[in-house]
């Protein structure tokens, strides 16, 4: 693999995901790591990422200096840039002119990393550290205003840096270099696609399985369809998914997973129609924590049941349930393994909390894979469209977007609202630049409207499309007026409960993408 090394601030994430893009595997390690622990993963070539830091600082995290000596190719980036240049030798100082956003860089040498590149390129910065003098042995590639030494190359050693992130996508070019260093410096070929990631987990679940029988839960969602569907395509019909539909997806979901996936697929389903038992335990809930509290532990309770019958069904035929298929993505793996947990904001259900006797070993094929590897992975297995592109979607489904009690009427027009915004985003083409838009029913709420010429009082519908990389942080998406204007008119016309329509205009934060 590629190794990229964390210095924090999140650059590490995007940077293994543009490797990879580059068709190169890539993984994420801990700055703290040794030499020696880096040989064990036997890497092809490492990239120092970007961090908060400033290297003269004390504690500034440095790199195992023996790991330069490994005569692996190496990329420093930003702040990674000037941790090679400081302990290589180099003059790593306070900036004369800080460089934050949008900078112009001057190439003085369109070779090497930067091969291709015009006299000049935008970048995009932040630093107020600069390299004023690039260690012996390198050549400087550019420069900037801020930076004397703003790219820098020593073939011979195989060692690379540059001050700008060629990693987002402010950096137009920036995607090159990452390909000059992978492909020309580190002579790496393509090799990571949708079809080798298929061969390699097939072969890798055939290996963990062997003739054990294998149990799934199922969504709606992308990630458990794609894991389900890689893990039918290398043990066929050891598989078996259960779907608890509990009555809080939206409009065309529940046949999507019931025909549509299993169509696609040919996986034995159990779909569990549970939806009078979860409305019935909703029923007077209208306090958020509340809702998703009845709901994960109702949703847990269902799926153990169904579980037993299946675990008890194989046992008469048998054979042995002994593993569950978790859908787990690989920026979860990189979260969880750097400590210190977030704030519990709003509590997330998945499937955990099953009892002793239903523990099962986990299969989780989507553990290397971020999101838009799981999105190619899905359409190379021929999944169904609607559900590779599927929008981020709450666990708890239509009811954290029910401000309010939840009843099967206030269900059924937010139902027919959420799908008609849906189609008109996607007619408008902005599936792709939308994060996801929550379509909320503030079900309470209740205001004069005029509809048919006569008098109405009903409820407003809450359009919620924001734009973000990661739903950590995110801004509402600037919708063309026109497209609203289609949404508005069609909801207020088809659905007579809802008399008005607005556009939820704040950023997260303050505000978070749901409602509740
Ligand atoms: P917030 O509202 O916290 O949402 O800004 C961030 C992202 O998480 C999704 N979300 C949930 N997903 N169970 C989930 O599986 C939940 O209870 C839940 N609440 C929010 C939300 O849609 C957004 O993508």
């Amino acid at each position: 693999p590629v190794l990229v090394v964390d210095f924090g601030a999140q650059y590490a994430q995007l940077i293994a995901r543009r490797v990879r893009e580059a068709h190169v595997y890539s993984e994420i390690v801990p700055n703290s790591i040794t030499a020696a622990e880096m040989m064990e993963k036997d890497p092809q070539a490492i990239i120092l990422s970007g961090g908060p830091a400033s290297v003269y600082v004390d504690g500034a995290p440095m790199l195992d200096p023996d790991i330069f000596n490994l005569g692996i190719p190496m990329l420093g980036i930003c702040y990674g840039f000037q941790v090679m240049s400081y302990q290589l030798g180099g003059v790593v100082d306070k900036a004369a002119l800080g460089e934050y956003g949008k900078t112009e860089a001057l190439i003085d040498n369109a070779d090497s990393i930067l091969a291709g590149s015009p006299e000049t390129q935008i970048t995009w910065m932040s630093h107020g550290v600069a390299v004023q003098k690039a260690p012996e042995g390198f050549e400087v590639l550019a420069h900037t205003e801020g930076a004397p030494v703003a790219a820098m190359a020593n073939e011979e050693r195989g060692l690379f840096g540059v001050q700008w992130h060629p990693e987002v996508k402010h950096t137009p070019l920036g995607q090159d270099i990452i390909e000059n260093f992978l492909h020309k410096e580190a002579k790496l070929p393509n090799s990571w696609d949708s079809h080798s990631i298929i061969d390699e987990q097939v072969a890798k679940i055939r290996k963990q399985v062997g003739d054990a029988q294998v149990i799934c839960g199922l969504s709606g969602g992308v990630d458990s369809a794609v894991a389900a569907a890689l893990v039918h395509k290398a043990i066929g019909d050891q598989l078996t998914c259960v779907f608890v539909d509990h009555g809080l997806l939206r409009k065309g979901e529940v046949e999507q997973v019931k025909h549509d996936f299993v169509e696609a697929t040919g996986i034995k389903l159990v779909t569990v129609d549970a939806s009078d038992d979860f409305l019935t335990a909703l029923e007077g809930v209208s306090e958020p924590e509340r809702k998703r509290k009845i709901i994960g532990e109702k949703f847990i309770r269902t799926f153990e049941k169904a579980t037993r019958q299946i675990v008890a069904d194989a046992a008469n035929a048998g054979s042995e349930i002994k593993f569950l298929v978790q859908g787990t993505l690989y920026p979860d793996v990189v979260e969880s393994g750097g400590g210190d947990g977030a704030a519990n904001i709003k509590s997330h259900h998945n499937v955990g909390g099953l009892p002793d006797d239903l523990k099962f070993d986990l299969i989780e094929p989507l553990r290397t894979l971020f999101k838009d590897e799981v999105r190619a992975v899905g359409t190379e297995l021929g999944l169904p469209e609607e559900m590779v592109w599927r929008q981020p979607f709450p666990g708890p489904g239509l009811a954290i977007r029910i401000v309010g009690e939840i009843t099967r009427e206030r269900l059924a027009a937010l139902r027919e609202a959420d799908a008609i915004a849906r189609e008109e985003l996607s007619k408008a083409g902005l599936d792709r630049d939308i994060w996801q838009c929550p379509v909320v029913l503030l079900a309470d709420v209740h205001s004069v409207g005029v509809q048919g010429d006569e008098r109405t009082y009903g409820s407003p519908i809450v359009l919620r499309p924001v734009s973000s990389e990661d739903a950590m942080t995110a801004d509402w998406s600037r919708v063309p007026y026109d497209v609203l204007a289609q949404i508005s008119t069609r909801i207020t016309n088809e659905c007579r409960e809802i008399n008005r329509v607005v556009l939820d205009v704040t950023s997260k934060p303050p505000a978070t993408i749901e409602w509740e």
